[in-house]
């Protein structure tokens, strides 16, 4: 059977919000999927601003025809990670996830690309991306191939684990 996908990458709609959550829900708690959905809610009503304890959420999503496969957020990077801050104007790609079963079709690749050309238009000068270990099988290579450099660890909220810091350079 011949497989046909049309994927749009775009910003969230409200109608998004339950089809983003069912995706993160495969990797965080209820308490992330809902966070998250309010963010998003927040950026769809323009109540999202660099004071808010989203840090300024934004997000887009692939979608294959009316469904929401993918979702990524561009954020003002947590100030503990100064430290690999490089330039002027540093952001951060803070969530990033495809449903397991449109993984490793290039939809990841898309949306960081999509990430990256926005960052670029709003002045951002470098990402960084925090990555927990329970990410290393699924997610580590996949920022190594599109483009970013491992810098160094940075500790969970808990400081029970260590991220993997990642950075590229725009
Ligand atoms: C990690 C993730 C976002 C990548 O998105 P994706 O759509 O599956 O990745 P793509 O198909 O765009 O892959 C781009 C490249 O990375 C490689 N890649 C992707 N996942 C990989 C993995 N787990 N191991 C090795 N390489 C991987 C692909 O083979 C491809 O390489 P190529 O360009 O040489 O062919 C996605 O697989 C996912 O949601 N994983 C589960 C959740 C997760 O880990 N999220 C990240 C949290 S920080």
């Amino acid at each position: 059977m011949i497989k046909h996908m049309t994927i749009t990458i775009d910003k969230p709609k409200k109608e998004d919000i339950k089809d983003i959550q069912d995706i993160l829900r495969e990797w965080r708690t209820e308490e992330d999927a809902n966070m998250y959905g309010k963010a998003i809610l927040d950026e769809i009503e323009g109540k999202t601003t660099e004071e808010t304890i989203y840090r300024n959420m934004r997000f887009w999503t692939a979608k294959n025809d009316d469904k929401a496969i993918g979702i990524i957020c561009l954020c003002e990077p947590l100030p503990k990670l100064s430290p690999f801050f490089k330039s002027e104007k540093p952001g951060a790609i803070q969530i990033l996830y495809i449903h397991n079963q449109w993984r490793h079709q290039g939809i990841g690749r898309k949306l960081v690309s999509t990430v990256e050309s926005e960052a670029r238009n709003q002045g951002y000068t470098e990402l960084i991306v925090r990555s927990a270990p329970v990410y290393e099988t699924t997610a580590w290579v996949f920022y190594d191939k599109v483009g970013y450099q491992r810098v160094g660890t940075s500790p969970t909220k808990d400081g029970t684990e260590m991220m993997q810091v990642f950075y590229k350079k725009l």
